[in-house]
Order: structure tokens, then sequence, then C-alpha cells
């Protein structure tokens, strides 16, 4: 079976999505919490996925109590990233630029911007894309509208808490306030919906989405998120 057959799927309480061809590489996002998981499921599907080829294994952000699972699995740390929560209990923003709804047109702008603005490791696929919108029953996506797209934000809803799943500004045309107005309008959205707290995260070193965040009244949680990796030689 050729990587391709096995894309995106969910099965033994994981979602997996296989990216590349040359070189391998899988995702696992764990579909349950980390006392609902059973080891001898995780580990059916890492041999399956060795099986097709893929030489890595990266989770998706883990939460601590999902990191000792995994860890204990013979996983082992990629990057430690933190988490923020905006609790909408001081004032918001409002966004200064326009922005306008996702067309299905975008699709390709889209990815091309994100590849502009994150390191290789990080950037999005089209699976992966795909994943973000669809990792929420509600999905926000607005684009910066005023000198055609530079820049995007997704936004997702699950009940009254909110994701700020991406955000990602063409470097030509970063530092002009579309991050910012981006994320004011995720803001605003999510609060318009009852959203009681707005969850960001990014990678330590990311000293601009940081100050960013942290400017606009996100506060880094306890016990932060990290990405584990599994090697199949290990
Ligand atoms: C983070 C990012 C979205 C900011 O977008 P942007 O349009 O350049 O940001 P803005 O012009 O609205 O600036 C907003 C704030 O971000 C911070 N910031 C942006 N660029 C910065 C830089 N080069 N150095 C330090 N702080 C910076 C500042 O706090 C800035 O506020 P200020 O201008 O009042 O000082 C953009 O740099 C980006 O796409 N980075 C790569 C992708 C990424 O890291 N996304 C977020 C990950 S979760």
């Amino acid at each position: 079976m050729s990587p391709d057959h096995l894309l995106q799927r969910s099965s033994n309480g994981l979602r997996v999505r296989i990216s590349g061809t040359s070189h391998v590489v899988a995702h696992v996002t764990p579909l349950l919490p980390a006392q609902k998981l059973r080891q001898t499921k995780v580990l059916d599907s890492l041999n399956e996925l060795s099986k097709l080829g893929a030489a890595n294994v990266f989770t998706s952000a883990l939460r601590p109590r999902e990191q000792q699972f995994f860890a204990d699995l013979g996983f082992t740390l990629h990057e430690e990233l933190f988490l923020l929560a905006h609790n909408f209990e001081t004032p918001i923003d409002f966004p200064t630029r326009p922005s306008r709804k996702f067309r299905h047109s975008d699709w390709g702008d889209l990815l091309k911007i994100d590849n502009s603005a994150f390191p290789q490791f990080w950037q999005f696929d089209g699976p992966a894309l795909a994943e973000a919108i669809s990792a929420t029953p509600r999905t926000r996506i607005r684009i910066d509208a005023q000198d055609g797209p530079a820049g995007f934000a997704i936004t997702g809803r699950s009940g009254r808490m909110g994701f700020l799943q991406r955000v990602a500004v063409d470097p030509h045309h970063q530092r002009i306030g579309i991050g910012r107005s981006l994320v004011a309008d995720a803001l605003q959205w999510s609060k318009r919906r009852f959203v009681r707290e707005l969850l960001v995260n990014t990678q330590t070193n990311n000293s601009r989405a940081l100050s960013l965040y942290e400017s606009m009244g996100f506060i880094k949680k306890h016990g932060g998120l990290a990405v584990l990796q599994w090697s199949v030689a290990s």
C-alpha cells in the first residue's frame, strides 16, 4: 500500500496523517484523553505506520498527561511549546484592517503564505491545512483584504472553548499590523460566540508571536505543551 492510501484517517484513538513521498513522516493526534488511550492499540498504529515507510512519527502538541502516555511508548521530546490563553476578562482590541472570508480559490495562497512564514517543520501541506480547518465543529478563516492575500488566521470553537489554530503573515508584509488585526478579529468572533477561553500555542523561541499574543492579553498557562517524536529505529 502506498502512503497516499492512508493520507488521513482515524483509528485506535488516533487521527493519523502521512506526508512526504521519499521521506515519509507521520503525524498523530490523540482523539481521546490519555486515560482512555490503549498502549496496545497505539502500538498497532505505529507498526502499521512503519510498514507504510514512516521513518518518523510526530505527535500533535500534547498536554503533560498525554506526553507521559507517549513517553511510556518510547516517544522522545521533539519541541516544547508555550500554551497561552485569553479569558476575556480584559478589554480586547478591534481589527484595524479589513479582512474577508476564505474562498476555496484561496487554498493555494494560504499554503504559500503559511510556507513562507513558518520554519519547515511547522509548515502546512494540504492535509494539515484541512485538518486545522476541520479540527473543531465551528471554524472561522479570515484573510487580510487590504493588499491581496498577505495573511490569514484560522480560529476554531468547540462549545465555549476557542482555539487560535493558525496565524501567518507573508514575511514581505510583516510588522505593519496584519497579525494584530487578525488576532483581534479572532478574539472578537470568540467573544461574540461566548467563548470562555481562547487558547493558542507557539514555539518557545517564537518571540514575535509571543510578544504579539502577550500584548493582546493572552497569558501563559502552567504546564505547557510538547511535540514528541518516535523513530522507527527507537
Ligand atoms: C507572528 C506574526 C503572525 C506577526 O504578524 P505581523 O503582521 O508581523 O504582526 P504585527 O505587525 O501585527 O505586529 C504585532 C506585534 O507582534 C510583535 N512582533 C511582530 N513582529 C515582530 C518582530 N519582528 N520582532 C518583535 N516583535 C514583533 C510585536 O509585539 C508587534 O507589536 P508592535 O508592532 O506594536 O511592537 C508573523 O510574524 C508571522 O507570521 N510569523 C510566522 C508565523 C507565526 O509564528 N505564527 C504564529 C505562531 S503561533
